[in-house]
């Protein structure tokens, strides 16, 4: 048995994005189908459309969503038929060597479902991040649905499932922001603003926002920075410098991924601090530092793939904190659209003015 649904397909490079049926099979061993409640738009679902990330077309784009379990195959354990789940593209294997040695967020051999979705001419679909949540339904590995609070809204929890987690994982988990911690986040989207909010939550001292962008740093400081620059108009930092005593910042967030501000992010921490990148670089990017002063400022550089966090341990938590008002998730959804508008939440990319647009089903 298999049922079909609409769904947002990238057919082929660079072309919009067009709304088809597709075909959902039935759970198999160990996967689930999820009814979609909410799915966020990602860069990363263009950069699927755009080829940048495979050439595996068809793509089935999205995967920052939250739904409902609809049904389960055999041998699944951990969520049953409705339950409210955020959808991870880290189902933790449990036997690779990170899993054995007890860094299960480092899990390099994570599950997504064994069956392809496929169009109605039989053509298999490649589901972004091994999701593929642009669509009523989705079936995904049953590891990829982490059960949460169902009184949390489905737009705000399904941010959870990728960029807001890394920024506030970043923050977290990666840069290990602690009380009294002075922190710069570079690039204040949706990850940024993020990373800004994990901040806060960690009860750092000054949080110092920076963009290009004036509406950007107006939602970082709703969401909690102290202080805010745009880099366009003053030194990033030298202005960093001056709001930290002279020292620089204890954690500087990188949420661009560009050489030029992980060159800033490097030179306005203070020494032995900690610059962490959670912006994704493109190929051919490249970036050049005095070795000198890599050695000599000490600290540590670190990378952050989704936040390193650990769905399991961190969903159901942040939907918690979320739900006593203590994490504004919903800031983040700046507009809620429907499933055939995703070609035009793409464009507004490009204006700067939205964290994220969700749809929702
Ligand atoms: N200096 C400071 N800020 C900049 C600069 C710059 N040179 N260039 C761009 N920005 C700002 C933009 O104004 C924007 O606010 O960086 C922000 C990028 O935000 P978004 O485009 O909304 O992207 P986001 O979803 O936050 O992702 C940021 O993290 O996960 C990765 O692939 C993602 O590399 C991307 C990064
Ligand atoms: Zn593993
Ligand atoms: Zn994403």
């Amino acid at each position: 048995m298999s049922q079909q649904v609409r769904a947002v397909v990238a057919r082929s490079k660079g072309a919009p994005v067009s709304l088809e049926t597709i075909i959902v099979p039935d759970p198999g061993p160990g996967e689930a189908v999820v009814r979609i409640e909410a799915c966020g738009v990602c860069h990363t679902d263009l950069h699927y459309r755009e080829g940048g990330i495979s050439d595996d077309f068809p793509f089935l784009l999205g995967h920052e969503a939250a739904g409902v379990v609809e049904a389960v195959g055999d041998g699944v354990t951990d969520v049953a038929p409705g339950d409210f789940v955020i959808l991870n593209w880290r189902a933790v294997c449990g036997n690779c060597r990170a899993c054995l040695r007890g860094r299960p967020w480092y899990c390099f051999n994570t599950h997504n479902a064994k069956q392809k979705m496929t169009l109605t001419d039989g053509t298999e679909l490649s589901p972004a991040l091994g999701i593929g949540a642009f669509a009523e339904k989705t079936l995904v590995a049953a590891g990829q649905c982490t059960k949460v609070d169902r009184r949390a809204s489905a737009a705000a929890a399904g941010l959870l499932g990728c960029g807001v987690m890394a920024g506030i994982g970043a923050a977290l988990n990666t840069g290990a922001v602690g009380r009294g911690d002075t922190v710069a986040v570079i690039g204040c989207g949706g990850v940024g603003a993020a990373a800004v909010l994990g901040s806060n939550l960690a009860g750092a001292g000054r949080i110092i926002a920076v963009d290009i962008d004036d509406q950007k740093l107006e939602t970082a400081r709703r969401l909690g920075a102290t202080h805010s620059v745009n880099s366009r108009e003053s030194d990033a930092v030298e202005a960093i410098r001056e709001l930290t005593g002279g020292f620089g910042a204890d954690v500087v967030i990188e949420a661009v991924g560009r050489p030029e501000t992980y060159r800033q992010a490097f030179y306005a921490r203070d020494l032995a601090g900690t610059v962490v990148l959670v912006g994704v670089p493109t190929p051919e990017m490249k970036l050049e530092l005095p070795l000198l002063d890599v050695f000599g400022r000490g600290g540590a550089l670190k990378s952050s793939w989704y936040g390193d966090c650990l769905p399991s341990r961190d969903f159901p938590m942040l939907i918690d904190l979320h739900l006593q008002g203590r994490l504004p998730l919903d800031a983040f959804v700046t507009e809620t659209i429907q499933l055939d508008e995703v070609e035009k939440a793409f464009e507004r990319m490009h204006q700067g003015d939205v964290l994220r647009s969700v749809v929702v089903l």
